[in-house]
Order: structure tokens, then C-alpha cells, then sequence
């Protein structure tokens, strides 16, 4: 168990520092697994192995979406910044740029 996530002294930190860097540190946990099961299903010949790795991977999925909505909640022009990019349809690299200036 590391202390990676803390690129400032930890004890300098506030807890909601700290805790938001957990939360960061595990969603790119939770994107990592997700990404791992993707090249697992990928490779595994056997059905029912398969399966037990997409369903794995979907509760990754859902861990993800947990995660990044508390950071989201914490960061309001995050928020706002993916409002404008996310589950959208068009030009993703326009909506992006139209969403950072919206948001500034
Ligand atoms: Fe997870």
C-alpha cells in the first residue's frame, strides 16, 4: 500500500485535499482495471471465463462513474466543463473547446 497519491506533504494537506486526491488516485484505478479487463476479454478463449470478466469489468465501469461524480460534485467547473462534453452528440474535440470556454 503506497502513498503515491500525494505529490505535497500529506500533513500539509486538509482532509478534503487528501480525500480528493483518494478519490482521484481511485478513479485511475478504476480506469486502469477497466482498460486490464479489455485486453483479458479480449485474449480469453474460454465463454463462460469471458463472462465473468465483462461483468467485471462493468462493475469497474460502475466504480468509475461513482468516483468521477463525487469529484465532479467537489469541482463545479469541472462539472460544468463535462457538461458541455459528455453524452453529447457532435464534434467531441468542438464540444470540448466550446465547453472550456463556457466554463472560464
Ligand atoms: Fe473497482
Amino acid at each position: 500500500m503506497g502513498f503515491e497519491q500525494y505529490h505535497e506533504p500529506a500533513g500539509e494537506l486538509t482532509a478534503e485535499v487528501r480525500t480528493f486526491a483518494r478519490m482521484i488516485t481511485s478513479l485511475t484505478e478504476e480506469a486502469e482495471a477497466i482498460g486490464w479487463y479489455e485486453q483479458r476479454i479480449s485474449l480469453e478463449p474460454d465463454k463462460e471465463a469471458r463472462a465473468i470478466m465483462e461483468n467485471a469489468q462493468h462493475e469497474e465501469m460502475k466504480h468509475f462513474g461513482m468516483d468521477l461524480e463525487f469529484l465532479l460534485r467537489k469541482k463545479p467547473q469541472w462539472k460544468k466543463t463535462l457538461q458541455g462534453i459528455l453524452f453529447k452528440p457532435g464534434d467531441i474535440v468542438k464540444n470540448g473547446d466550446e465547453a472550456e470556454e463556457a466554463s472560464e
